[in-house]
């Protein structure tokens, strides 16, 4: 009974050390923490405003990919959207997608489940259906899917329809792009 309650006395240690004050001594030594700063001429972040609170529905402004595939886009595809459509997708996803958008990317290659290929040569469906219109691209790149990460915090929603508009005009239309991604 004795060797019992050492064991069980022994189990629970660590978890009571991590209460004990020296498991924060690291984190509350004299140094410069995130955001701040000691140069009074570049002062770090400043702090919110008092009273200041949180605006609902700033990020997220579609319901599911329901409500996501109903949505008319209203933003006109020319050049200067999809100019801009590029860079966006150039940087946040190219990582998976790939430049293709085949899904060839460095970490979308590492991913268990492989980024789905955006071009016209996808096998899992057809891009040029009804039911596969502007606003469910929109809606997978506001609300994510089971790997992949939801982008509503990260591009407004105006420029999520400029990555929209660069992906319906170049890798779903341009016949090299297709041909590559048909012979993988
Ligand atoms: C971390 C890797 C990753 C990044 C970055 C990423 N995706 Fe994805 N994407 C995936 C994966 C994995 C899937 C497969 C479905 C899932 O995760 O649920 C997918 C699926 C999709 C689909 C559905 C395709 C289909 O055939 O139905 C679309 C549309 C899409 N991604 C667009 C984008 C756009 C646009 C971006 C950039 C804003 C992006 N993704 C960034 C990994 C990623």
């Amino acid at each position: 009974m004795k060797k019992l309650s050492l064991a069980v006395a022994l189990m629970f240690a660590p978890t009571l050390a991590q209460a004990w004050p020296w498991s924060q001594d690291m984190a509350n030594q004299v140094s410069i923490k995130p955001q701040e700063s000691v140069d009074p001429a570049n002062p770090g972040m400043a702090l919110f405003p008092k009273r200041s609170q949180p605006v609902a529905g700033t990020t997220v402004i579609v319901k599911d990919m329901e409500a996501a595939k109903k949505m008319a886009n209203p933003v006109a595809a020319d050049e200067k959207s999809v100019a801009t459509g590029r860079r966006l997708f150039e940087i946040y996803c190219t990582p998976c997608h790939g430049k293709s958008g085949a899904g060839d990317g460095f970490v979308g290659e590492r991913l268990s489940l492989k980024p789905w290929d955006l071009t016209s040569g996808s096998q899992m469906h057809p891009w040029n259906t009804k039911d596969y219109p502007d606003g469910y691209i929109f809606g997978y790149m506001s609300l994510g899917g089971a790997v992949m990460p939801g982008y509503a915090n990260d591009l407004s929603a105006t420029e999520r329809w400029h990555v929209v508009n660069y992906i319906r005009k170049t890798l779903q239309k341009a016949p090299a792009v297709t041909a590559a991604a048909q012979s993988k």
